[in-house]
Order: structure tokens, then C-alpha cells, then sequence
């Protein structure tokens, strides 16, 4: 950040919330909080509240649970950035901003950030031109013949490279771009002796980060050829394995879910038909950054790969990623088609809208594959796969889950289902012995079923903290702001174990403290009332003393993995048993 964090914290309490929510939405007093129709989702029913008592300045949707301060208030609604959000506010509270204190090398960064988009902005508008005009009338044809409309292409700023090897490079120093900043944006190869354009003669697909700035460019040859895709290498603006295809679209889609595909062409398509929920990754086979953005968006992810081997293959490897992420995941059959875009225009809408509907289960699908391996004529094979099915289930650790999967699976592969449960609890126990966790409460799951327990863990603890300050002695006797290691509660545990030390929690400080609108609105949660309110007192007292014995534990194996010393090894080892009998609240006096 580039403000200090008094002139921000300065900024903000200056800027009363209802005031300044007021101005945009009308708000209506019920008792002490504010109610308003949400700006944010579609409704008919106020759901959206603003507090204004103390520091606890914040507005949160109990509809589409879109919260956080009047910061994030602003980056979201005017869809601002950070800076500009808080420029907005000081003006409005007629405080003059001091000069930024980038450091030389960020603020060169940071211009040389803004001068590569500057130039894809210029190439995506030169190559749609190229596209409308005579130039690019192949191009056109192409992709109207693939049944694009005009409206699709405009949307998706789709456009053409000419054949001439430099007629960008041309064009861009005929607009005074200079030849440093050229090479760095990865769309030119510049040298003493030869300079030329990266794409020629291509379909151009720009790529678009969240905030609908295009960072790189995909470019297809038109009919056959090879490669039949080429992409922009990495810059600083563009890393592949983080950038999903689409997603400026699919972000603003109101409905429950993101479906995953493989290529532009499946996102296009699906867009066109109505499906605005679509990304894909490009090129690359999922990454775990990948899978932490589409949680930024949603809960619930349906793959949507192509159904050839490769395609099976891809899905069966994002799977576990996307449920390390926390999302909760379906599978799409396409077959007979083999992707998306062949699917919708072979058979519409409608089709693609049922398959959707009966995406099935991750783990349903994952046992399918695994049945794929066995000959189920032969006995031994069977048992083979029954004991392999089992084992899959063995891993569920909620309860509850493990139960309902066991019914799912027995009935959907015909295992009879008593001996099905009797052999997966056997391994589950086996598990539990061999990890010596305490199980998930199973509280956590409720609220949150998909987010990873630890993750939750973190955040029910640093929840309860804000809320009673009064439990940080007893709380801190076991454990401290570096046993939080999972972003973005490593940061929020730093700055709240400081404030708790120094008496005073300002919530504001803490949240604003995070640049990134989504990352504001997960902490902002932290301090939501609502947050725990559902739990009881006596289950609040035991989930949270779980949690704090997860937390710890967990934060010890991970030490465990770097010790020598045999010394300190005994001593985690020791802490670890202590730890199963600890409990904050029998201290409290
Ligand atoms: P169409 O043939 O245009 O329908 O392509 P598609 O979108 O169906 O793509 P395909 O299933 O062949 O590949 C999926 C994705 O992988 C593409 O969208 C590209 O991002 C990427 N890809 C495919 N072929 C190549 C290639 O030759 N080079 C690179 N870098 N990427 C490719
Ligand atoms: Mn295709």
C-alpha cells in the first residue's frame, strides 16, 4: 500500500458510512442498523444493512453477503480500484492526501504496468478494426461461420492480425510507442537486425484480467495449422497459471456457479448461449492459483472438459485442487460432443441446460474412472475396486457426509451397502488413528461446508477474538499470530493479536489493511456479528476451543517437518499431547 495506514484509517473515519452509503442507496432505520435494497444483487426485500456504531463502521447483505467498509463500499460500486476509492473519499471529506510513498522501484513498476496495458489496449483495438475492415473479411468469415454473431464478437473484442509480419509493430510506433516498452509487452520481436509481430494472421482472442484490462492475447489460425493457439508469453501483467478466460464476464453472473472449460472457443459459445458463468483456463492444466480465484467468485465449480481421454484426465487432476480450494465440484458429460461449443451447436441451449443439471458429484465421477480400471467380471477385480471405492469414501471426515456419500455410491454401483459403510468405517478409523486429529467439529462444516476446516478454523478464531477480547490471555497462552499461516488470516491474525495486545480492536484498520476488494469482504466477515451468532454459547465454547487446538496442531506438524533436534522434537511432540486437553474456557476465572 502506498498511503500509511493513518491517513487511511484517517480517511475512513471522516467518512461516516450512512452518510456516504446514503448517497447512493436509500436506507431506512430499524433500530440500530440501517436497511436498504442491496446494489448489489437483485431483490425485492432489504437485506442489506449498514451499522454505524463506533468502529464498527460496516454494511454487509444478508442476500448475496457482499460486505465490508466504506472503502470497499466504493471499490465495489463504482468499481474502483483501492487508491481511487480512497481519493474518492478524501475529497469527499476535504482531506488532502499526502504523496504516495512508493517506493522507486514499485512506482516504475507500476508505470510500466499501465504502459503495457496502454499498448494492448491500442493492439486489441487495432486488430477488431482489422477485423471489420476489408483486411480481415477471411477472419470475419471464419468466425461467423463458427456461429458467432457480431454482438459475441464485439463483447469479446475478438479481432485479426494481418499477414504482414510487422504491420502492428507499424502501427503501434506510428502511435509513438516507444520500442522498450513494445518488447516488453510480448506482442513484438525487436531486434537490431529484424522486428516482428508475435501474432500474424490470426483470429485474435484478447485476454482479459477481472477488471476487464486486456493483459495478453490468444490467437488462432484460421482452419488447419499449427500451433493451432498461440498465446502471449508471460509479462508483468500477464501470469497464465492465475488468468482464467472469461471470468471479466463471468464475474458479474448472479447465479450459483462457475463452469470450467478447456478452450476460448467452449467460453464463447457458452456466453453466446447464455451461459455467462463460463472460464477456462488456458492451456495450462489447472493451478491451485487458478482454483483460489474461482473461489474468490463462487462455491460450486461444474468442469466442463472435453470428453476425450485427455480431457477425463484433466478433470480427474483439478479436482483435488479445486477441493483444496474449498469449492464444491460436478462433472459434466458432453458425450458424444467432444466439447462445449460442438455440444451447443449441435444441440442448443436447452441440452447443454439439462447435462448441466445432471453434472454429477466429483466423487461420483472419480469412482466412475476407477471403475473404468476394473474388469467387474472377475471377483478378485470386484473386491479390488469395492475396497479401492471404500477407501475413497474412508477419507470424508465429516460424518454426516461420509453417511450420505455411502448411500450415494451403493446405490449408483450396486455395492451392497451395509457392507460398503462396514468396510469404509474400518479404514476411517485406521485414518484417524494414523493422523491423531481431533475430527472437524462438525459445527464447521455446517456453517461453511465448503471452505477448507483449517482455513475456517482461523477465521472462527480470529472472529471470536475481535468479538471478546476479554478471552486474548487465555487464547494466547497456546497460541499466536504466527500459528495463523493461511492468507489472507496470517495478515488479519498479525494485525489483530497486535490491536488486542494494545487494548483497542478497529476492525476498519484491520480490513483495510488488504488492498484487494474480495480479500476486504472475507475479513470483513471476521467482524460480522452474525458470524457466530448461530452457534450456541456451550457449542460456540467447544468449536472454538477445537479450532484452537486444530490450529496449534496443525501449526506444530508443520514444524515438525523442519526440525533436527531431537530436544525440540520431544518437546512439540509433548505440546501435542498437552494440547488434547486443553481447554480455554475451564480457565477463564
Ligand atoms: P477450437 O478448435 O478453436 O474449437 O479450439 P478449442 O477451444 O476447442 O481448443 P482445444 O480443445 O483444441 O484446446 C483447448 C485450449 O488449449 C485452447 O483454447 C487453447 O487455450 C489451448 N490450446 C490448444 N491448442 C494449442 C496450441 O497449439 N498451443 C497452445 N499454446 N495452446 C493450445
Ligand atoms: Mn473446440
Amino acid at each position: 500500500m502506498f498511503y500509511p495506514q493513518e491517513v487511511v484509517d484517517q480517511v475512513i473515519e471522516s467518512n461516516n458510512i450512512v452518510d456516504v452509503i446514503g448517497s447512493y442507496v436509500k436506507l431506512t432505520k430499524k433500530g440500530s442498523t440501517y436497511f436498504g435494497l442491496c446494489p448489489f444483487h437483485n431483490e425485492k426485500t432489504p437485506s442489506f444493512s449498514v451499522t454505524d456504531n463506533g468502529n464498527k463502521q460496516m454494511y454487509y447483505c444478508f442476500g448475496c453477503h457482499k460486505g465490508g467498509t466504506v472503502l470497499t463500499f466504493i471499490m465495489q460500486y463504482e468499481n474502483v480500484s483501492y487508491t481511487d476509492a480512497l481519493k474518492t473519499l478524501a475529497d469527499r471529506a476535504g482531506i488532502a492526501l499526502p504523496k504516495p510513498d512508493y517506493s522507486k522501484e514499485q512506482e516504475a513498476l507500476s508505470r510500466k504496468k499501465d504502459a503495457i496495458l496502454e499498448v494492448n489496449k491500442e493492439a486489441a483495438k487495432y486488430f477488431y478494426h482489422l477485423l471489420k475492415s476489408e483486411r480481415g473479411k477471411n477472419a470475419l468469415k471464419y468466425l461467423t461461420d463458427r456461429g458467432l454473431s457480431d454482438e459475441t464478437i464485439r463483447s469479446f473484442g475478438l479481432g485479426y492480425s494481418d499477414k504482414y509480419r510487422d504491420d502492428l509493430y507499424q502501427y503501434m510506433k506510428s502511435k509513438g510507442f516507444s520500442d522498450d516498452i513494445l518488447k516488453e509487452s510480448g506482442l513484438f520481436s525487436i531486434r537490431e537486425t529484424d522486428t516482428h509481430d508475435y501474432f500474424w494472421n490470426r483470429v485474435m482472442f484478447p485476454i482479459m484480467d477481472v477488471r476487464s484490462k486486456v493483459i495478453a492475447f490468444g490467437g488462432r489460425v484460421m482452419g488447419e495449422g499449427e500451433p493451432k493457439y498461440l498465446n502471449s508469453p508471460e509479462t508483468i501483467c500477464f501470469n497464465k497459471r492465475r488468468t482464467l478466460y472469461g471470468l471479466h464476464a463471468a464475474k458479474k453472473h448472479k447465479g450459483k456457479e462457475l463452469i470450467l472449460c478447456e478452450g476460448y472457443m467452449d467460453v464463447i459459445s457458452l456466453h453466446q448461449a447464455g451461459f455467462t458463468n463460463a472460464v477456462a483456463s488456458l492451456g495450462t492444466a489447472l493451478t491451485e492459483g487458478h482454483a483460489d480465484i474461482l473461489k474468490r467468485y463462487t462455491e460450486n465449480v461444474v468442469i466442463s472438459y472435453d470428453s476425450d481421454t485427455a480431457g477425463r484426465d484433466a478433470a480427474l487432476r483439478a479436482i483435488p485442487k479445486l477441493r483444496d480450494a474449498g469449492l464444491s465440484v460436478k462433472v459434466l458429460d458432453l458425450s458424444p460432443y467432444k466439447d462445449p461449443d460442438e455440444l451447443i451447436k449441435a444441440e442448443g441451449t436447452d441440452f447443454f441446460k439439462e447435462r448441466l443439471k445432471n453434472a454429477k458429484n466429483s466423487l461420483i465421477f472419480e469412482i466412475y474412472c476407477l471403475q473404468d480400471q476394473y474388469d467387474l467380471n472377475d471377483p478378485d477385480e470386484k473386491t479390488k475396486f469395492f475396497n479401492e471405492t471404500a477407501k475413497r469414501l474412508s477419507y470424508i471426515e465429516d460424518r454426516l457426509e461420509q453417511e450420505n456419500y455411502i448411500q450415494a455410491v451403493s446405490k449408483e454401483f450396486q455395492i451392497e451397502y451395509s457392507m460398503l459403510k462396514e468396510k469404509t468405517k474400518k479404514l476411517s478409523l485406521s485414518n484417524d488413528n494414523r493422523q491423531g486429529f481431533t475430527t472437524t467439529p462438525t459445527i464447521i462444516k455446517k456453517k461453511d461446508e465448503t471452505k477448507t476446516a483449517l482455513a475456517q478454523c482461523q477465521k472462527m478464531v480470529l472472529s471470536f477474538l475481535a468479538e471478546e477480547p476479554s478471552f486474548y490471555d487465555n487464547v494466547s497462552d497456546v497460541i499466536d499470530e504466527s500459528d495463523f499461516r493461511l492468507p489472507p488470516y496470517d495478515k488479519a491474525a498479525q494485525l489483530l493479536f497486535s490491536q488486542l495486545k494494545a487494548g483497542k480492536v478497529n476492525p476498519n484498520s484491520i480490513i483495510n489493511a488488504f488492498e484487494e476488494s474480495d480479500v476486504q469482504e472475507e475479513i470483513a466477515d471476521i467482524f460480522h456479528d452474525s458470524f457466530l451468532k448461530d452457534i450456541s454459547e456451550s457449542d460456540l465454547q467447544k468449536t472454538i476451543n477445537d479450532c484452537i487446538i486444530r490450529i496449534r496442531k496443525s501449526s506444530i506438524e508443520n514444524q515438525l517437518d523442519g526440525v533436527q533436534d531431537i530436544s525440540r522434537i520431544v518437546e512439540l511432540k509433548k505440546e501435542q499431547e498437552r494440547l488434547q486437553k486443553f481447554n480455554i474456557f475451564g480457565r477463564k476465572s
